[in-house]
């Protein structure tokens, strides 16, 4: 059994020049020192697919660490500092537990299936806006989807987007460990903030019952009963769309980059929605944005590596679907390749914390490519795709593309 702090790991430099456009081979570096672990200026990085589902359930001995990110980013006590603490996914086990369920409850592939319709016209709208335009830039288009999709689920206005869209790109670079930023992600936090407690007071001037009930409405008798206060249900609302905002447009994004690469998916993904199912999840496995941070609350001993408490634990859950162990030409994006249940990606986390979003994510993601293939023909890029900080809420920023009007 070896101390984690004894071993010789390669060091992860993740903030350097030209990493976030091609991470991989640096990972490959990675697992030719060690397997599974890697060293980074945070902390450890945990990049192997089967360490990950190993160790990520290990709910007793983690905990989400955003306290951890705030202290690096210097801003205890700000309005974004407050949130990243309080926000759902980082509160003590009582609470979460009773969010997580309550959540829960309405959070099921039928609650994803009934919104598919919502999605279809949310889709067909912003097409019939953009798709004239015969160059765009996809990643733009794409991030109007999901908060116009969340927007809906808690029956805000449409009017509403433009505004939380800005405040949610400011947002989406909130885990890129940037200390520069926090001025920036206090202003977009504050204008989330007043829009989520104007919901709330209208909701509860006019509440909508039975049928016409929504989410929101859940979240408000959910509160009532556990006790919530208005500020935990405005950061509970708040969450909700950062939680599905760039998540989404980052992967339908990437989708889009593959698809210019493979035209005769991208047309089958067209004619053919069951299949648009296997294109996000493969997809997935070769992308996804998200990284999971955790601090050890007591000591773990993994394969012969003793991790002490404390220690800062990064899951790369955004690259450990390219094990060449595991994945026949991991490189490949291949919507046919066999779905072996250990090797299934992790794009959506493990453990307690697992993406109560999923079912929503997919159908959105699913409904999404399959409209875009239906009315954009022939994509094809019209410049050099940008890239968000790695590790954050990692991607593409900026997708130009050229394409023929269906
Ligand atoms: C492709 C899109 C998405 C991806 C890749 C994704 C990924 C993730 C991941 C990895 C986690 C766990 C983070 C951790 O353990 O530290 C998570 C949690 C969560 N996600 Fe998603 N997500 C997506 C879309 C969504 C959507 C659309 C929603 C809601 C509408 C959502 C709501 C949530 C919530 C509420 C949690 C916290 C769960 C908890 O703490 O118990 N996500 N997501």
């Amino acid at each position: 059994m070896q101390d984690i702090t004894e071993l010789d790991l390669h060091y992860l430099d993740w903030n350097a020049p030209g990493f976030a456009a091609n991470p991989w081979p640096e990972f490959e570096k990675a697992r030719e020192r060690h397997p599974w672990l890697a060293r980074t200026d945070q902390g450890y990085a945990v990049f192997d697919l089967k360490a990950i589902r190993d160790l990520m359930v290990q709910d007793d001995a983690l905990r989400p660490s955003f306290d951890g990110i705030v202290d690096i980013m210097e801003c205890r006590g700000s309005p974004w500092g407050r949130f990243a603490e309080e926000q759902m996914i980082a509160l003590p086990d009582a609470e979460h537990r009773f969010l997580r369920n309550a959540f829960a409850r309405k959070f099921t592939p039928r609650y994803a299936n009934q919104l598919r319709p919502i999605m279809r016209e949310t889709m067909e709208r912003l097409l019939a806006e953009w798709t004239p335009r015969e160059k765009i830039d996809f990643e733009e288009f794409a991030s109007y989807y999901p908060i116009a999709v969340t927007a809906q689920m808690v029956g805000a206005p449409l009017s509403v987007i433009p505004g939380l869209r800005k405040s949610m790109e400011t947002m989406g670079l909130a885990f890129s460990m940037d200390k520069t930023r926090v001025p920036d992600l206090d202003a977009a936090f504050e204008h989330l903030d007043a829009f989520a407690h104007d919901l709330l007071a209208r909701r509860r001037a006019e509440p909508r019952e039975g049928e016409d009930a929504d989410l929101l409405d859940m979240l408000i008798e959910a509160g009532a009963e556990g006790n919530v206060g208005d500020r935990q249900l405005a950061d509970l609302i708040i969450f909700l769309f950062v939680a599905g905002y760039d998540t989404s447009k980052n992967v339908l994004t990437y989708m889009m980059h593959l698809m210019i690469d493979n035209p005769s998916i991208y047309k089958r993904c067209a004619d053919d929605l069951e299949y648009c199912r296997r294109v996000v999840e493969e997809t997935l496995r070769v992308f996804n944005p998200s990284s999971a941070f955790r601090a050890a609350t007591s000591d773990i001993e993994y394969c012969d590596v003793r991790i002490p408490a404390g220690t800062m634990l990064f899951f790369n859950l955004n690259v450990a679907g390219h094990d060449a162990k595991l994945f026949a030409d991991p490189d490949r994006f291949d919507p046919d390749r066999p779905i072996v249940a250990e090797n299934r990606h992790v794009a959506f986390g493990m453990g307690k914390h697992m993406c109560l979003g999923q079912y929503i994510a997919r159908a959105q993601l699913q409904e999404g490519i399959h409209l875009v293939a239906r009315h954009m023909h022939a994509p094809h890029a019209d410049g050099e795709p940008g890239w968000r900080p790695f590790p954050g809420v990692w991607g593409i920023k900026g997708l130009p593309i050229e394409f023929t009007p269906a």
